[in-house]
């Protein structure tokens, strides 16, 4: 490896902008999660600047990196947010992101969580459902609101991703199928308590092509024609997020690229464009860094014992993820290499960062970095065999400060109780 994002040797040392991770890891403690300022700078001027011309609010997927400290230095960067649930709505707000610039998707928001939006005054309901449609319309209702609808429509495109992340297929559950969109239109349209102000799609993540892109924003494009042929004109049009990063040697589909291919069918859409991406804001700014606990053999494999497991990062055990695995103190090449499986200290099998991996021949005790940790790491984190999780610092030049602290014991069981009849 010889740098990926703002992670590179200097003097054989794994350095985070100016600061050597051994310095936070001796501080913090492992397993710990590191972020680059910088990079998540420069991620979201890269998307200003391949969009320069069209009218775009850049809405962050909170669901990739919700701390608040990350938030914060999105929100003051400009960003507005993509939210998923109340929790993720209460976090931006809690880091200042105004509600003008939150959009609220999924396809399961309950009740409770439509009046808070309601309540904060978010830019749109990106709505999946027609019972969900009904929904926000009572209840602004009640609240004698309007609440500011988009239609998510699944234009059923292949974005060639892994199963579990692809979400624009007709089979899968998300959206409304685009024939019947229309349709929907008209109904959300003559509901007392909604404006419809938008179209929205989301069609995948970890995307490399931009293919799939062109092909469903045409798609929605011609829709947006047909609604304004029927009175229905639209402000925002909503493409979701999606764009793929490297995390081995795939091409990352850089804002760039993207905005390059949708050039020209935007210009034709007469809206204000929100695009919502996750991973490519955050994922290559941070690394997992861990301490090599054990090594040992069976008459298979070589395994390297670390202090991380899936609860820290599930990507490569749940998505069979490749994340790029490197020693914080570079080995000496005369050395030698080893092939390892490099796992952690959880009760389960798939619980491994990499299998069958080229390594150097380390010692015990020694700093591995897991990298491109930055997006569905820490938010994916459980406490699963009862491990506390993991710190989470943010590196600024030479300085670096902790935007989480280590989970303690206690934290572990707070809000549980033992009944009386127990004690
Ligand atoms: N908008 C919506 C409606 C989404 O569902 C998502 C991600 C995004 C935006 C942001 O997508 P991004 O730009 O980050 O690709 N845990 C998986 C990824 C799940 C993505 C879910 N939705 C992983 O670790 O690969």
């Amino acid at each position: 490896m010889e740098s990926i994002g703002n992670f590179h040797y200097r003097g054989g040392e794994l350095y985070c902008e100016k600061v050597p991770v051994e310095r936070m890891a001796e501080d913090a403690g492992t397993p710990l999660f590191v972020y680059s300022h910088a990079f998540i700078k420069d991620a979201v001027k890269e998307y200003k600047i391949a969009f320069r011309g069209t009218p775009l609010l850049l809405c962050y997927a909170v669901k990739a990196n919700a701390n608040i400290a990350i938030l914060k230095l999105l929100e003051s960067l400009g960003c507005g947010a993509e939210v998923i649930s109340g929790g993720e709505l209460y976090r931006a707000r809690q880091a200042g992101v105004k509600p003008g610039k939150i959009v609220f998707d999924g396809p399961g928001k309950s009740p409770e969580e439509i009046r808070y939006a309601l309540r904060e005054g978010v830019l749109m309901f990106n709505v999946e459902s027609e019972q969900e449609l009904e929904c926000i319309d009572a209840l602004a209702g009640e609240m004698k609101v309007k609440a500011r609808i988009a239609l998510r429509v699944n234009p059923d495109v292949n974005p060639n991703t892994h199963p579990y992340i692809a979400t624009g297929l007709k089979k899968d559950k998300f959206g409304i199928p685009i024939e019947r969109a229309l349709d929907y239109y008209k109904r959300a349209a003559a509901m007392s308590n909604l404006e419809v102000v938008g179209l929205h799609q989301h069609i995948g993540s970890q995307i490399t092509r931009v293919g799939p892109y062109r092909d469903s924003v045409r798609k929605l494009v011609d829709l947006l024609e047909r609604l304004r042929a029927e009175g229905l004109r639209l402000q925002y049009l909503d493409i979701g997020g999606g764009p793929g990063i490297r995390y081995d040697k795939e091409r990352a589909l850089t804002p760039e690229r993207l905005a390059g291919a949708l050039r020209e069918v935007l210009e034709s859409s007469g809206c204000r464009l929100i695009v919502e991406p996750g991973r490519s804001i955050v994922g290559n700014s941070g690394a997992l860094i861990t301490r090599l606990l054990y090594i040992k053999s069976n008459a298979v494999k070589n395994f390297y014992i670390v202090d991380a497991a899936m609860n820290d990062l599930i990507r490569p055990s749940l998505y069979q993820a490749h994340h790029h695995i490197a020693p914080v103190q570079l080995v000496p090449e005369r050395d030698g290499t080893i092939t390892v499986d490099v796992v952690g200290p959880i009760c389960e099998s798939g619980d491994y960062f990499a299998q069958d991996r080229e390594m150097p021949v380390m010692e015990p005790r020694s700093l591995i970095a897991v990298m491109s940790a930055g997006a569905y790491g820490f938010t994916m984190a459980s406490n699963y065999n009862a491990r506390p999780r993991a710190a989470e610092v943010l590196v600024k030049g030479d300085e670096y400060h902790i935007i989480r602290r280590r989970e303690t014991f206690r934290d572990l069981i707070k809000g549980e109780k033992i009944p009386e009849f127990l004690e």
